[in-house]
């Protein structure tokens, strides 16, 4: 039997427990998700590929998991697509991503063999059983001043009648580094350029990813150790952004503005992809390395991000959910002018698999916001901090403490600088169960956190603290699949 036969047999009689298990982000059936891979529109449909380990709620030899989708939302099993059983890919079959050509789905991965990570390509003729073609870009192919043994994670991407792939790698002094592959036909790579290296060093560029978006080139990778600068990269691992002009002839990118694309907790190795009608949507891992795994004693760990289309706003990177979400809003509960003195909870708004968008008039509060997942003397708060000008999302009263790694202040607060515009501040949230993914001003700024909080504490508090404060509006949805 294969091993992808294995691995869907296996799901096939297992099944996690449902605790804590989310209802409309995407999961792994069973076992260990970490990064998105794969995230394209192919063959008609939505595919969303994911780093896998089916036997265990933790990261082990990974397999490439797949789901379908018509609409980016509702997604579909499909069986798994990759396995380790090559002698190059046996120790893995690390992040990679998808790209269609002449009605065949194709695979762009890294096999790890030993201390050697290369790229591999498979492909499909149905989109569902995928064929492993073998190496295309092997360590003949780095350059003289790159490590053989962080290489990984190629974006493919078209242009201009090329093929080109991003891939993460670390310079032999140390720095995290993008290198860049070109290709007419996806086997045959030649080496293109280094269109981007950190500053500093100790760090490894994850996961890059490329795509125009408006007038700009934007590339996203996941800094590996990046070191925390006041409020930003805060978690040990942080995914970037840079928007600037990649010049593909030179092999070089010259940056512009950058910044950390999410201001939470649980967020990395994002991935985009162009739908048919133009839109760029990014999806990313919800969680981080080195935590604590609270669901893994039922048998499952690792979520996505809601999918998110991506803008840019005077140079800077703006992320709203796709639209498509709204189409599973039900019970709208609305309200307008609702004063918050001390705590207040309005009619009709509690739940935890909800969509929550209100506009916060701070008055005259030095303190404002909201209490999320309230039960038993426990919540989640994210609130408007008026003497430090920042939004905090503090997790640490939900009954379930959360660790990080050593490198990590804290698993527990995090924050992020909003544009308060006539002392008022846009929240948009979506909870279900134990995330809540927090969109600011329209998208200026993204906070993405888990939340395990007792099952039943669906309550939602506002507060407002050293004055009044105002629920200019508010709108309330379940989001039902
Ligand atoms: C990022 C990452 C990738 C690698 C994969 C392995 O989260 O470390 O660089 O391909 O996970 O599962």
């Amino acid at each position: 039997m294969t091993k992808t036969k294995e691995a869907d047999l296996y799901i096939a009689r297992s099944k996690s427990a449902a605790a804590y298990r989310h209802t409309y982000h995407i999961m792994p059936p069973v076992g260990w998700m970490n990064d998105p891979n794969g995230f394209s529109y192919a063959l008609g449909k939505y595919h969303f590929f994911y780093q896998f380990h089916p036997y265990a709620a933790a990261w082990g030899p990974m397999h490439w998991g797949h789901y379908t989708s018509e609409d980016l939302i509702k997604w579909e099993l499909a069986p798994t697509a990759l396995a380790p059983d090559e002698p190059y890919d046996k120790d893995g079959c690390f992040s990679g991503s998808a790209i269609e050509r002449e009605k065949k789905l194709y695979l762009l991965y890294t096999a790890v063999s030993g201390a050697l990570q290369q790229q591999a390509l498979a492909l499909s003729e149905d989109g569902v059983t995928f064929r492993k073609k073998g190496l295309v870009i092997s360590e003949k192919d780095l350059p003289r001043d790159a490590s053989k043994t962080n290489f990984r994670d190629p974006k493919v991407f078209e242009k201009d009648g090329f093929f080109y792939a991003v891939i993460g790698s670390k310079h032999s002094e140390g720095a995290g580094q993008v290198l860049l592959y070109r290709s007419r036909d996806l086997e045959n790579w030649e080496y293109a350029g280094c269109p981007w290296r950190t500053e500093g060093d100790e760090l490894m560029c994850e996961c890059p990813d490329y795509v125009r978006l408006g007038e700009k080139d934007l590339l996203l990778s996941s800094i590996q150790f990046l070191h925390r600068d006041g409020w930003r990269n805060e978690n040990v691992h942080t995914a970037r952004y840079l928007t600037g002009e990649l010049d593909f002839g030179a092999g070089k990118f010259y940056p512009e503005i950058g910044d950390e694309v999410d201001s939470g907790f649980d967020f990395y190795a994002p991935q985009t992809l162009v739908t048919p009608d133009g839109r760029t949507v990014m999806i990313a891992w919800m969680q981080m390395w080195d935590r604590t795994y609270v669901t893994a004693p039922y048998g499952w760990v690792g979520a996505t991000t809601l999918p998110r289309e991506l803008s840019l706003k005077n140079g800077r990177l703006v992320q709203t959910p796709v639209r498509e979400l709204e189409k599973y809003r039900k019970n709208p509960v609305k309200a307008e002018n609702i004063a918050v003195l001390g705590e207040r909870a309005i009619e009709g708004v509690r739940g935890t698999k909800c969509e929550i968008s209100f506009t916060l008039d701070l008055g005259t509060a030095k303190r404002a916001g909201v209490k999320l997942f309230c039960g038993h003397n426990l919540e989640a708060v994210l609130f408007y901090d008026r003497a430090s000008e920042l939004v905090l999302f503090d997790r640490s009263n939900t009954g379930t403490l959360i660790s990080g790694s050593t490198r990590e202040r804290d698993a527990l607060i995090r924050r992020c600088a909003v544009r308060v515009k006539e002392n008022r501040i846009k929240f948009r949230l979506f909870l279900d169960v134990s995330s809540l993914e927090v969109f600011l001003n329209d998208g200026e700024r993204t906070m993405t956190g888990l939340v395990y909080a007792p099952q039943d504490a669906d309550g939602v508090v506002f507060f407002a603290e050293g004055g009044t404060a105002k629920i200019a509006e508010i709108e309330k949805y379940d989001i039902v699949l």
